[in-house]
C-alpha cells in the first residue's frame, strides 16, 4: 500500500530528478521574493542536490531569491561526516551562485539544546512573526526522508518531541537510530508550514515503513501536515509487494 499522492519512480536518479523538478518549480511559482526552502539530511537527497547544481537547473534557478534551511541536524562539526549541512553545501551549496547570507545552518555543535534555541529564534526572525499563521506557510518547499524506524527529519516514533506544539525547534539527546548523536529538528507545526511537503523514499529498507504510513500508522510522518500538497516521491525498491 502506497500513501495517497505517491509518485513511483524506476530508481533513485529519476526520482532525484523529479524531486529536483519539483523545488524548481516551487521556487519559480513562489508568491514572494524570498523563497524559503527546507532541506533533509541523510543520504537519499543527495542526488538530487546534485541536480539541482548542475546544468539544466542551475541556470533555471532564481539562487538569489533561495533562503536555505534544515529539517533537521546532528550536533557535530559542520565538516563531520554525519552533518547534513556538510552533505548539502558539498553536494550543491559549494558549486552555485548561493549567497552566504542565503544559508541558515543549524549550529549543532553549540550542543542540542542552545542549537534549538537559536535556530528557533532564526527561524522566527525570517518569518516576521512569534507564531504560524495558517495563510503563511514559512516554507515554500519542505524536503524530508523516511528513517527504517519511521522517522523524519530527527523526529523519533514514540518520543516527546513528536507531540511539541509550541518551539519552532527541539534538542533531540539521544538519536533512535545512528548515528546516535544528539540532533537538533524542526518540529511538526513548523514542517507542516509549507506550501508543499515533499517526502523521498527510496530502497527496499523503507518498504515497511511506507506500508505503515500508507495505512495510517501513528508515526511522525502522518502526523505532518502541509498548507498545499503533501507528496510521496519513492523507487520501485521502495514499494513492496502489493
Ligand atoms: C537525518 C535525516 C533523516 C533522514 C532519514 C532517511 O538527519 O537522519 O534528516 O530524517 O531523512 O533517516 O535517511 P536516508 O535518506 O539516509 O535513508
Amino acid at each position: 500500500m502506497l500513501p495517497p499522492d505517491t509518485s513511483v519512480f524506476g530508481d533513485p536518479d529519476a526520482l532525484a530528478g523529479a524531486a529536483a523538478d519539483r523545488l524548481v518549480a516551487a521556487v519559480a511559482t513562489a508568491p514572494t521574493e524570498r523563497v524559503a526552502i527546507c532541506l533533509s539530511g541523510g543520504s537519499t537527497p543527495k542526488r538530487l542536490y546534485e541536480l539541482l547544481a548542475a546544468s539544466p537547473r542551475r541556470d533555471m534557478l532564481a539562487w538569489e531569491r533561495v533562503h536555505w534551511f534544515w529539517g533537521d541536524e546532528r550536533c557535530v562539526a559542520p565538516d563531520d561526516a554525519d552533518s547534513n549541512y556538510r552533505l548539502a553545501r558539498n553536494a550543491m551549496l559549494a558549486h552555485a551562485p548561493v549567497p552566504s547570507d542565503n544559508v541558515h545552518r543549524i549550529a549543532g555543535e553549540a550542543g542540542w539544546d542552545r542549537a534549538a534555541a537559536s535556530y528557533g529564534s532564526e527561524l522566527k526572525g525570517f518569518y516576521g512573526a512569534e507564531t504560524l499563521e495558517p495563510d503563511r506557510p514559512l516554507f515554500s518547499l519542505v524536503l524530508l526522508g523516511l528513517g527504517q524506524d519511521g522517522h523524519t527529519a530527527s523526529l523519533f516514533p514514540d518520543r516527546h518531541e513528536v507531540d511539541e506544539q509550541d518551539a519552532w525547534a527541539v534538542g533531540i539527546p539521544e538519536a533512535s537510530l545512528e548515528p546516535f548523536v544528539p540532533r537538533v529538528s524542526l518540529t511538526i507545526p513548523v514542517l507542516s508550514s509549507a506550501r508543499t511537503v515533499l517526502f523521498l523514499a527510496a530502497g527496499a529498507s523503507k518498504q515497511v515503513r511506507l506500508d505503515e504510513v500508507a495505512r495510517g500508522h501513528d508515526l511522525p510522518p502522518n502526523r505532518i501536515r502541509a498548507q498545499g500538497e503533501r507528496l510521496w516521491y519513492v523507487d520501485r525498491a521502495a514499494v513492496g509487494p502489493e
